[in-house]
């Protein structure tokens, strides 16, 4: 079916503000807000367009979204055909909501999972409210066991006891790449053919459009899968604000049906359970926008970043005393170019240096890995920003030597979850036999927080 517009939500929204002339439902930010001058410029520089943007709409303003078939329809199958799956769902609550309503919709109350120990935590909660049966995958070194998971997924289908469902974290913030083809088609060969799979590829979005990185990523997983015959539904998960050019809390819920057409209506279904009753149309208009712009320049844009990344390494090497490392990615996993690994030298302390970065130049990166500071190129990271880095880390050589980070945080605890944020992975599970064990030593610079299960 032609479309008449490229991003047809963008132009739905537009052109319902442009029509609108009361929206007495909720707060019409656009409206007259009594505020007083210092503050009215506060509240432009922080909501900006999205004043004017943020209403309450519904089916006959603009479009349903629990059961879209007009402009938020449009844009769904745009955003499927985009990604190479059958059906793409907008969430507007982040992609830890999205993670919840996938793995509700794929599996049933009492089911059987396996699960990736290094998925988010939104992923381990929801099994562990759902799941009667959890089998948690094998890792070394932080790295899951594909080849131990297969033998396992075989071992449970001549038990007659396969999982109803598989979880896959297949990107990490650190920059570790799951090879969804062949990890995907391996463990679908092994597995029944009513297994489903759910991919949470937060950090990879933007991967998908650019021929450098769209190798491992989980369209390309589906691709096999089709390729082979196998019919294994797969529900894939986007945080799309992390590398495309949408809002916070925008993420694209994907479906590949595979032998089960049914399952659309439950990812509806769940949807409609999990997803507020007050839909952000900006940020749905915002996966619109990220999809189309990512469909055109998408390859341009990773492109630029790729050589921005590559010029961060560089110019690290030669012009700091800090010295960037390769990762590591393991079998099966494949490093992101888009992610940069940056080592101290001797004597200082990663995570000193990462709070002295933003104390000092106000450059924030988020997180330290294995004693590295790990920085995400990503796309909009420009020349300024690593300039700023450099002369950043050059500081931090110079002014931060001889300081020594904190003892590594230790702590005892009696809670089933233990998580460390960023990035948000279990450190510690009740799904886990050794995590009986209670002293758990905090990652540097993480927060940790113990959640009992409900
Ligand atoms: C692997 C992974 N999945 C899901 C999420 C949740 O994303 P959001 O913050 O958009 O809810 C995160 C957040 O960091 C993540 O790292």
């Amino acid at each position: 079916m032609p479309f008449v517009s490229r991003v047809p939500l963008c132009d739905a929204l537009i052109a319902a503000e442009a029509a609108v002339r009361a929206n007495v439902h909720a707060t019409p930010w656009a409206g007259e807000l009594d505020v007083d001058d210092d503050l009215g410029g506060i509240l432009e520089s922080v909501y900006g367009a999205v004043r004017t943007h943020d209403q309450s709409w519904s089916h006959a303003s603009l479009d349903s979204f629990h059961r879209p078939d007009r402009a938020l329809a449009d844009a769904h199958r745009l955003a499927a055909a985009a990604f190479g799956v059958d059906r793409t769902y907008f969430v507007s609550t982040g992609a830890s909501a999205a993670n919840v309503i996938a793995s509700t919709a794929a599996l049933a109350r009492g089911g059987r999972v396996m699960l990736d120990p290094t998925a988010h935590q939104s992923l381990h909660f929801a099994v562990e409210r759902d799941a009667g049966e959890v089998d948690l995958m094998a890792t070394v070194d932080g790295r899951v066991d594909f080849d131990a998971a297969v033998d396992r997924l075989s071992d449970a289908v001549a038990r007659g006891r396969p999982p109803d469902l598989v979880i896959v974290a297949a990107s990490s913030y650190d920059g570790r790449r799951v090879d969804c083809a062949s990890v995907l088609l391996s463990l679908a060969a092994a597995a029944a053919p009513h297994t489903r799979f759910l991919l949470d590829d937060a950090w990879c979005a933007i991967h998908t459009f650019a021929p450098q990185t769209r190798g491992p990523g989980p369209s390309a997983g589906v691709a096999a899968l089709r390729a082979h015959g196998l019919g294994n539904p797969v529900l894939i998960v986007h945080s799309a604000h992390k590398t495309m050019v949408a809002m916070r809390q925008a993420a694209y819920l994907h479906l590949s049906v595979g032998n089960e057409p049914d399952l659309a209506a439950r990812v509806s279904q769940s949807v409609f359970v999990h997803h507020t009753t007050s839909p952000s149309w900006p940020i749905l208009a915002s996966l619109d926008l990220a999809r189309e712009l990512a469909v055109r320049r998408g390859a341009q844009t990773v492109g630029r970043a790729l050589d921005r990344a590559a010029d961060l390494r560089r110019r690290i090497d030669a012009e700091t005393s800090f010295h960037t490392v390769a990762l590591d990615p393991g079998e099966h996993y494949e490093a992101d170019p888009l992610r940069v690994h940056i080592a101290p030298p001797i004597g200082l302390d990663a995570e000193q240096c990462r709070r002295g970065l933003w104390n000092d130049t106000g450059v924030h990166l988020s997180r330290v890995a294995a004693g590295r500071l790990v920085a995400a190129t990503t796309i909009g990271v420009g020349e300024a920003a690593v300039d700023a880095l450099v002369d950043g880390l050059q500081r931090a050589g110079r002014g931060a030597r001889g300081r020594t980070g904190p003892a590594p945080t230790t702590f005892t605890s009696a809670a089933a979850f233990v998580v460390a944020y960023p990035p948000g992975v279990p450190i510690a599970t009740p799904f886990d036999q050794e995590s009986t064990v209670r002293e758990v030593g905090a990652p540097a610079g993480a927060e940790v927080f113990e959640i009992d299960p409900f």
